[in-house]
């Protein structure tokens, strides 16, 4: 056979295979439910709408493993409504960002997306935007993974990555997207496909997250209290709830924000010694930070001379160090 042959029937050959791929596509999109059912038999993991991602099917081990192995340290932001979280989660990211250019993901797992307007993100897509074309459909772990990563690069933002969670599971939508960002955490972010230092996690106002396990990949949990009765019984009511459920998290952490009374921040202090958790301190009420959130600027346009930057910025200090610490 001369070569030129050779190359004809390779060519030839190239297009029959690219013929049987689309055919065999074709075949699998008519024959979802069948073909689902023979990898279902063969134990392949796929996600359905209302089907929990993971829980089932991760064991305790890998769960582990997978935070403990994963060099990423997962920060997030909880407490009561209002308190202060989104602000303070920015502005470690901003001090964290300017500390020595690590490589940061900001992730907001609360419905009402605002971490991204307060970091004055440009243009991102949220995580439930993203699965909006699987509706009602199925949606292949491979094929999530895939449209992961694009969306990570979609969202990239000078000096820090977004993942914006956006609204979970509407009427008739697919599966909860809180289970999708658990599971995208454990099965691919914190298992060294990407290599964040720090991710921030600004979640949602309350407990849910802690009862829902839906945190459960964070190390570091802040609390951040005002000076409401409200807000110092959520302090209260995650350590409970995080005890009753077992949640895995290697530091707590209490912040008091905007508290004026002496007798308050001591209550908050003596509180959170008490269930064990480190009081990192009072951020002031800053009325530069107030105007910033009325002109809708940026947390990145906060002055470094501000009382909020600065007491953050003692505090950002001894979360890192803390870390450090679990590390030896
Ligand atoms: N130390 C502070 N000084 C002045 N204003 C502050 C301070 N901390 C927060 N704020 C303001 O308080 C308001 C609420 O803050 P933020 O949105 O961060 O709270 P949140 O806990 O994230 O709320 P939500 O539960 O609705 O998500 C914002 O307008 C913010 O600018
Ligand atoms: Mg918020």
């Amino acid at each position: 056979m001369s070569r030129k042959d050779e190359i004809e029937l390779k060519i030839k050959d190239e297009t029959v295979k690219k013929d049987k791929k689309t055919q065999i596509e074709e075949m699998i999109e008519k024959n979802t439910d069948k073909v689902l059912k023979i990898l279902r038999d063969k134990n392949y993991e796929i996600i359905e709408p209302n089907q929990k991602t993971e829980p089932e099917k991760i064991t305790a081990a890998k769960k582990k493993a997978s935070k403990k192995d994963s060099k990423t340290r997962v920060i997030g932001f909880s407490g009561k409504g209002g308190v202060g979280k989104t602000t303070l989660a920015s502005l470690l990211l901003r001090i964290i960002m300017e500390s020595d250019s690590p490589a940061l993901l900001g992730v907001d797992s609360d419905p009402n997306t605002c971490f991204p307007d307060v970091l004055g993100a440009q243009k991102y897509q949220t995580l439930s935007e993203m699965i909006e074309k699987y509706k009602g459909g199925r949606l292949p772990p491979r094929k999530f993974q895939q449209d992961f990563n694009t969306l990570l690069l979609k969202n990239e933002q000078e000096g820090y990555d977004l993942l914006p969670m956006g609204k979970s599971e509407g009427q008739g939508c697919y599966c909860s997207v809180n289970n999708l960002l658990k599971s995208a955490f454990q099965e691919f972010v914190l298992k060294g496909d990407y290599s964040y230092d720090y991710v921030i996690v600004d979640c949602e106002a309350g407990i849910e997250h802690i009862s829902r396990k839906t945190s459960s990949f964070l190390n570091d949990l802040v609390i951040v209290s005002d000076g409401s009765r409200m807000s110092v019984n959520t302090i209260k009511n995650i350590h409970k709830t995080s005890q009753g459920v077992e949640i895995d998290i290697d530091n707590t952490y209490v912040i008091a924000n905007r508290v004026k009374s002496e007798e308050v921040l001591d209550e908050i202090k003596d509180l959170a010694e008490e269930l064990g958790m480190k009081y990192l301190g009072p951020i002031p009420d800053d009325p530069e930070l107030e105007e910033l959130n009325y002109l809708g600027k940026s947390i990145f346009e906060l002055s470094k001379d501000s009382p909020a930057y600065k007491r953050m910025n003692e505090i950002t200090e001894k979360i890192i160090s803390s870390g450090k610490k679990n590390e030896d």
